[in-house]
């Protein structure tokens, strides 16, 4: 069993709000201090190519405000390599991405790319970074981050927390039983094992529960659920949930 599960707090959507009226509020780095007061082990933030939600400026200024982790999701392009060693943030979880897309739709291809992210992640590696990669619960994927030498894999919820909402129970449980398989492949490998995207208050125990898990990552949920009844209540409910499906 991995240490304490810790909760990594996604504050994008502080900032997505912020950017809709662009201007300063609400500021994304009060939201990292509050999230840290309120209990989360990490903060997470996507830089993404168009900036739509984390700006440049943001990432020095975050780190300046807390004191907890700062896990920098990352495309895999030069421009982010750049920024990434010039900032050094704790991680870096590297994601697929795409211009068109709302949010982070699939895993990284890292079995077909693999010589390409081997040299992209040594430099974050050397630097010091702790280099995850954001990929589906696959077992070609996961043998191929393990041969790259990624000391950690972030395997994505999406599809779960989807069916969970779409209320296709078989279709969940199947895609829980491939996160489970894949979290004990993963740490049979040595791998550390993350999970995120979608998770919520009816999706978030069946996840916490598996012991390879070390971290999850959580924003859109936590950040909608804050409206009604405020960040610090949304993170401490989640971190009671995480720890009543721990035992
Ligand atoms: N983990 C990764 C790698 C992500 O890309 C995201 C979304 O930015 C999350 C976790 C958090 O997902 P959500 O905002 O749906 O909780």
């Amino acid at each position: 069993m991995a240490d304490r599960l810790r909760l990594g707090v996604n504050i994008d959507h502080v900032a997505t709000l912020r950017n809709a009226r662009g201007g300063a509020l609400p500021d994304p780095v009060r939201a990292a201090r509050v999230a840290e007061e309120a209990g989360a082990d990490g903060i997470t933030a996507h830089l993404r190519e168009d900036r739509r939600h984390i700006r440049d400026a943001d990432i020095d200024a975050i780190m300046a405000a807390i004191t907890i982790p700062l896990n920098f999701e990352m495309a895999a392009t030069d421009e982010m390599q750049r920024i990434a060693l010039a900032h050094k943030p704790h991680a870096a979880c590297i994601v697929p991405e795409r211009r068109e897309e709302r949010t982070t739709e699939g895993g990284l291809e890292v079995a077909g790319d693999e010589a390409r992210l081997d040299a992209y992640i040594a430099p974050l590696r050397d630097a010091g970074i702790r280099v995850s990669l954001f990929i589906a619960a696959d077992p070609a994927q996961i043998a191929a981050a393990a041969r790259i030498g990624a000391p950690v894999i972030e395997l994505h919820t999406g599809a779960y927390c989807d069916f969970h909402a779409e209320g296709d129970v078989a279709a969940r449980d199947a895609e829980l039983q491939r996160l489970i398989d894949g979290a004990r492949r993963a740490a049979d490998l040595g791998l550390e094992v993350h999970m995120g995207h979608g998770l919520c208050y009816d999706t978030v125990g069946p996840v916490a529960a598996l012991p390879e898990v070390a971290e999850l990552n959580i924003g859109h949920f936590l950040i909608g659920e804050a409206v009604f009844v405020g960040l610090p209540r949304a993170i401490a409910r989640m971190r009671e949930a995480m720890d009543a499906a721990r035992g």
